[in-house]
Formats: structure tokens, C-alpha cells, sequence
């Protein structure tokens, strides 16, 4: 949700600020803007709508500034309205500030501020925290002897910190003042800031993309921690104002991964890159020649502390959107394969209904961006409301994500990194596909370990999962066009219903989510043994429905629950590796699959469904990377 992006240095700070917010734009598009110290004053540009509208307004301005920070926006509070946009300045207009997050107390701050005569501009929580600076600042000017000075040498740096000690809530800031046009001081309370090192200038951004072109080295603030950027340095502090002392680290980096290489969309690219994806996970996770002969230790190196697995009796999940979904995967592998009781929660229900202690429990958060606020949150809460019990009930805590460097990285102690990457595209793809693996990996390390999966089974299924790059590849280039054409018959379709059983069920979860978030489509994913207790009511001729129907253990019962819709004059699309005429008796329209291990099937069904959600976006002419009201990364609750 928002990026924000700072600069300090020696060159014309716009432009990178505006490189920065394109690499950014992924976290929110609702509106743009930058602020810049010129001349002795603040220089606030915004504009409502993506970028473009905020590169429009720029164009032409030649602007040497050499400090200054942009955001764009995610609306929280306020519509999406250039008064709303940030950054926002004071009533003098000598403070700017930009935030990612949410300020819970800013009614309260906000009173106070107008019981003093303060006017606001705005409809944001964001606005309070320019006012409250200034107000601090003036105050110390017109004392004799000044407070603020518990923090040397910076009047400006102490008073943001002493805002920032009022706020509440989970944000990052970054403010410019026009009467210290030397410093940046950035701000972190649950909400990501990286900085960025450069020769005598000095980056900030919610994300590494936007520093990423300058340099390398990098340093996370932590929660409760204020940086001071100058173009000498960079300075951290806690929020009590002590000195602390952090040192940058290098990010291991491929730019390519922020390109779009030729592809019309980011999605596009990264549904490619999938069997690249699995690929990688392979070639990291899984010795290629463990055979049944080798049954006494495990084909899988996850490097995982035994702590983890040590007398394990309960495995809980939390996540969100499709990581959840690939978590209800997770829960299949975990509990078919390694008998381990599994459950899944969406963290955002977990913070607040979690279930009752158990003994022996893993703890799995998943998540792409690493920055997800309420999986971060559950996490957290679980961590500390393990701490005071007995050894068999304290928190172990695991990650899987394609972000380890992200808060998520910070926060566990364990991480399984899935290798897909950065995902720019909003709707993830690749990183599902990862996730996959990842519990793939889990869960075979599990039951090996637990010694409940038969030698022969285990190399059976580990041959299947080598040859999964492949088959991602045929349906790729067998079926993409085929389904770009096929994306024409639903122009004007507003319904859809996917079903799915066992394993597959989640994929028809993951079906219906893409396409309603890029296509705005409804669309919903049904066990289909399910449709006949009420959703079939809402079958005809206009619903279509899309079965995925691998051979294995239900088969015969998803290709009957596919029957039932068939009677109601739903057009019926199969996703199928049955042979042709079967399949053509069965169903209205065939996706072709190959013919998997019904246990690894969720890996090969889900890309045509990916294709199919992306194919309607696009024919339909929407934005598919950016659909409207979203953000990659969800760092509000
Ligand atoms: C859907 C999508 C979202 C995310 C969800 C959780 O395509 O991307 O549903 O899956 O917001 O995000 P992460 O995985 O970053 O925790």
C-alpha cells in the first residue's frame, strides 16, 4: 500500500524521485506527488489518478532541487482526490510530509490541532503529522532555552521524533523541511523503509525497487526507529532518541526481474517465468538423485532448524488472498502426505479469534510480499502469546516467501525462500507457483522424516515433481493463444463459477480470485460437491463454469458435479488431460493438460486459469498489472 520514495544529494532530485515511484506504482495508484526544497521553499507538485497525470504536470519543469520526497497513493482515508494526494505540508507550507500506513489516532490529533486554530486541507490522517512538526519546531523557537535537544545536532530531527512518539498506528514517513533543505528524516512503525547508500547521496523507499538502479547497499529500519539522511550521511535513532548503530547490507539483485522484456504486462512475463520458478525451487530444495535406495534421509534441503520439526503434532497456517489459497494446498501435502494436522486461517481473523493454544505446533506464515500487515500481525501476536507458557507451547515460527529480506524476514526466525523474485504484476502468479513448491518441499521433508511416506511413493513423486517445468512449458505454449481466443466469448459474461475437489479445490479458489481482481468480473470457486446445497441456483445459459477434472481420487465425482452444471445450460469448460473424445462428450469446451500426478496437479491447472483471467483483462482492455483499488502489498490492516 503506498510507496514512498526519498532523495538527498547532489543531483536534480525529481527525476529519481519520479524513476522511484514508477518502480513503486505497483503498491498504489490512486494518486502521485512529489516535494522538492527550491529555493528556500517548499515545491509540492500532485495530481490525482496513476502517474502519468503527475509526469504530465511535471513535464517541462526543470527543477534542480536536490532534496525531496514522492509517494503514491492507496486511499485509506480520503477519496482518491489530488487535495488528498500526498505529500502534505503545513499551514506556512515549510514542512512536507509523505506516509505509507495508517495513523489510528489521527481523529483525536486532529481535534487538538483545530482546537488550536489549525486549518486542514485535506481528509487524510497524514495531515496531522506536517502540523504537529511545525507546531513542535515553533515552539522550541520561541523558548529561550530550546528542548529539543535531546537529540544532537538536529532541532528538525528531534522534532519529528517527538511527533512520531505521538503517533499510533503502522506507518513509515519520510519529511523534507524548507528550513533544514540539508536533511531527509525518515521514520518506521510496522511499515517498510529501506535506505539506500550511495557516493554523498542517500536514498529512502518502501521498497527496494525504487533504489535498486543507484545502489546495492542498503539498511531496513526496524520498527520504533528514525533515520536522519543528509548528504554526508545517514544517522539512526530509536524513537527514545538514542544513537544507533547499523551498518548496510548488500542486495543480491537481477534488474531484469523490473523489466517487462518484450511482454505486453508484467503478468504476462511472470505467468512465463513460472516454470523457471519451479526450476529454481528444484535445483535449491530437492537432490535430483535420491532414489528409494536412499530412504534413510531426506531428498529435501530446506536447511531448517530440527527445533522446528522436533515432536511436531500440529502444523497452522495464516495468510491472505492467494497466498492463503496456496496455504490450503499446503494443508492437503501436510496432512496426505506428512499426517500432520493442519489448519489454515486468514490472518486477519487469527489476530483476533485465534485458536486455543495446542502443544507441538508449527506456525507458517505465507506471503509474496513479506509486508502483508495482518499476516505480520498474527505472526506476532502468536509469537507473544506463546511466550509465557511451558517449552512444548513456545511459538516456532516459519516463513515462506519470495522476500526474505522483507519485515516478514525480520520477524520469524525460519524462512523458506520460494526463489521467484520480486512480482511487479498486482495479481501474483509465479510467486503462488512458488509458494506451491515451497509447502511441496515442506511436507515431503515432513513425511520423510516422520517416516510415514513409502520409499517408493516419495521417488515416484519426486520424478513427477522434475518433470513439472516442462509440463507448465507445453500448456504455455499449447494452450496460450487457444486461450486468448477463447477469452472472446466472454465479453460480455458478468458470472463465472470454477470448481475444483481435493487438491484442485483451492485452484478454482485461485481461478475465481484472478479474474475478478483484474477482469472485475464475478467470479466464484466451489467445491464442487458443493454446488448442489444452493450455489447451482445460480446457473443458466449465461454463467459459464470451468471444472478442473484430474484423474485420482475424485475424478469420477468432479466430472458429475460438472454434469449437474451441464443440466442447468452452463456452458461447461473443462480443464482436462483426458483424451479428446472423451473430453469433447463431457464438455462444452476443453483446456488440454497434461496428465500429472493428481497430488502435483495444482501446479499445471492453475496456468490456464491464470491465462484465462489474464486474457479476458486484457481483451477487455484493462489495466492488468494495476486493477483498480488494489496494491501488491498490503501493509494496512
Ligand atoms: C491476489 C493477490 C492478493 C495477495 C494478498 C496477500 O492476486 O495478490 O490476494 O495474495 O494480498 O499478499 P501477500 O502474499 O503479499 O501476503
Amino acid at each position: 500500500m503506498c510507496g514512498i520514495v526519498g532523495y538527498i544529494g547532489t543531483q536534480a532530485a525529481s527525476s529519481i524521485l519520479l524513476e522511484g515511484l514508477r518502480k513503486l506504482e505497483y503498491r498504489g495508484y490512486d494518486s502521485a506527488g512529489i516535494a522538492t526544497v527550491l529555493e528556500g521553499e517548499i515545491h509540492c507538485v500532485r495530481a490525482k489518478g496513476k502517474l502519468h497525470n503527475l509526469e504530465s504536470k511535471l513535464a517541462g519543469e526543470d527543477n534542480p532541487a536536490r532534496v525531496g520526497i514522492a509517494h503514491t497513493r492507496w486511499a485509506t482515508h480520503g477519496k482518491p482526490e489530488e487535495y488528498n494526494a500526498h505529500p502534505h505540508t503545513d499551514t506556512a507550507k515549510r514542512i512536507a510530509v509523505i506516509q505509507n500506513g495508517i495513523i489510528e489516532n489521527y481523529r483525536e490529533l486532529r481535534e487538538e490541532l483545530k482546537e488550536r486554530g489549525c486549518q486542514f486541507r485535506s481528509d487524510t490522517d497524514t495531515e496531522v503529522i506536517p502540523h504537529l512538526i511545525a507546531e513542535v519546531l515553533q515552539q522550541a523557537e520561541s523558548m529561550e532555552a530550546s528542548p529539543l535537544v535531546s537529540i544532537e545536532p538536529s532541532p528538525f530531527l528531534e522534532a519529528v521524533r517527538q511527533v512520531v512518539n505521538r503517533l499510533e498506528g503502522a506507518f513509515a514517513i519520510a519529511v523534507i523541511s524548507a528550513d533544514y533543505p540539508d536533511e531527509l528524516i525518515v521514520a518506521r512503525q510496522q511499515a517498510p523503509v529501506v535506505i539506500g547508500f550511495g557516493q554523498g547521496e542517500f536514498y529512502c523507499a518502501s521498497d527496494t525497487p525504487a533504489i535498486v538502479p543507484y545502489t546495492r547497499a542498503v539498511l531496513t529500519l526496524d520498527n520504533g526507529e528514525l533515520a536522519r539522511m543528509t548528504p554526508l550521511g545517514v544517522e539512526v535513532y530509536s524513537f527514545e532518541g538514542q544513537r544507533l548503530k547499523k551498518t548496510p547490507r548488500t542486495l543480491n539483485w537481477n534488474p531484469v526481474m523490473v523489466e517487462k522484456q518484450g511482454f505486453k504486462h508484467f503478468m504476462l512475463k511472470e505467468i512465463y517465468e513460472q516454470p523457471g520458478v519451479v526450476r529454481s525451487c528444484l535445483e535449491n530444495y530437492i537432490d535430483s538423485h535420491w532414489t528409494a535406495a536412499d530412504h534413510r534421509h531426506s531428498p529435501i534441503r530446506l536447511n531448517l532448524s530440527a527445533d522446528l520439526y522436533a515432536d511436531l503434532q500440529q502444523i497452522q497456517i495464516v495468510a491472505c488472498g492467494t497466498s492463503w489459497h496456496a496455504a490450503l494446498v499446503g494443508k492437503y501435502l501436510l496432512e496426505q502426505l506428512a499426517e500432520l494436522p493442519t489448519s489454515v486461517q486468514y490472518a486477519s481473523e487469527f489476530r483476533y479469534a485465534p485458536s486455543p493454544l495446542t502443544p507441538n505446533t508449527l506456525t507458517i506464515g505465507v506471503t509474496q510480499s513479506g509486508e502483508t500487515a495482518d499476516t505480520l500481525a498474527a505472526l506476532a501476536m502468536e509469537k507473544q502469546r506463546r511466550s509465557g507458557h511451558a517449552s512444548e507451547f513456545q511459538a516456532r515460527l516459519l516463513g515462506i516467501t519470495n522476500r526474505p529480506e522483507s519485515s516478514l524476514g525480520d520477524l520469524v526466525p525460519h524462512i523458506i525462500d520460494t526463489h521467484a523474485g520480486i512480482e511487479i504484476g498486482v495479481a501474483a502468479t509465479k510467486t503462488f507457483v512458488a509458494q506451491l513448491m515451497a509447502f511441496y518441499c515442506l511436507a515431503i521433508d515432513l513425511a520423510q522424516q516422520r517416516q510415514v511416506i513409502a520409499p517408493a511413493q516419495l521417488e515416484q513423486l519426486l520424478v513427477g515433481l522434475q518433470q513439472l517445468p516442462a509440463q507448465i512449458e507445453a500448456v504455455l505454449e499449447s494452450q496460450e493463444r487457444y486461450i486468448e481466443q477463447l477469452a472472446h466469448d466472454f465479453a460480455e459474461t458478468q458470472d463465472f463459477i470454477f470448481l475444483g475437489r481435493g487438491i484442485n479445490f483451492p485452484i478454482a479458489l485461485e481461478g475465481a480470485l484472478k479474474l475478478k481482481e483484474i477482469s472485475y468480473i464475478h467470479a466464484e470457486g466451489y467445491p464442487a460437491g458443493e454446488m448442489k446445497h444452493g450455489p447451482i441456483a445460480l446457473l443458466d445459459a449465461k454463467v459459464p463454469v470451468v471444472a478442473i477434472a484430474m484423474p485420482g481420487t475424485v475424478f469420477e465425482k468432479v466430472l458429475s458435479n460438472a454434469q449437474e452444471a451441464k443440466a442447468r445450460d452452463a456452458r461447461l469448460i473443462g480443464v482436462t488431460p483426458m483424451d479428446e473424445h472423451e473430453a469433447a462428450e463431457t464438455f462444452d469446451t476443453v483446456i488440454p493438460v497434461p496428465h500429472v500426478d493428481e497430488l502435483l496437479s495444482p501446479i499445471v491447472t492453475v496456468i490456464p486459469l491464470q491465462l484465462l483471467a489474464y486474457h479476458i483483462a486484457a481483451r477487455r482492455g484493462l489495466d492488468v498489472d494495476q486493477p483498480r483499488n488494489l496494491a501488491k502489498s498490503v501493509t494496512v490492516e
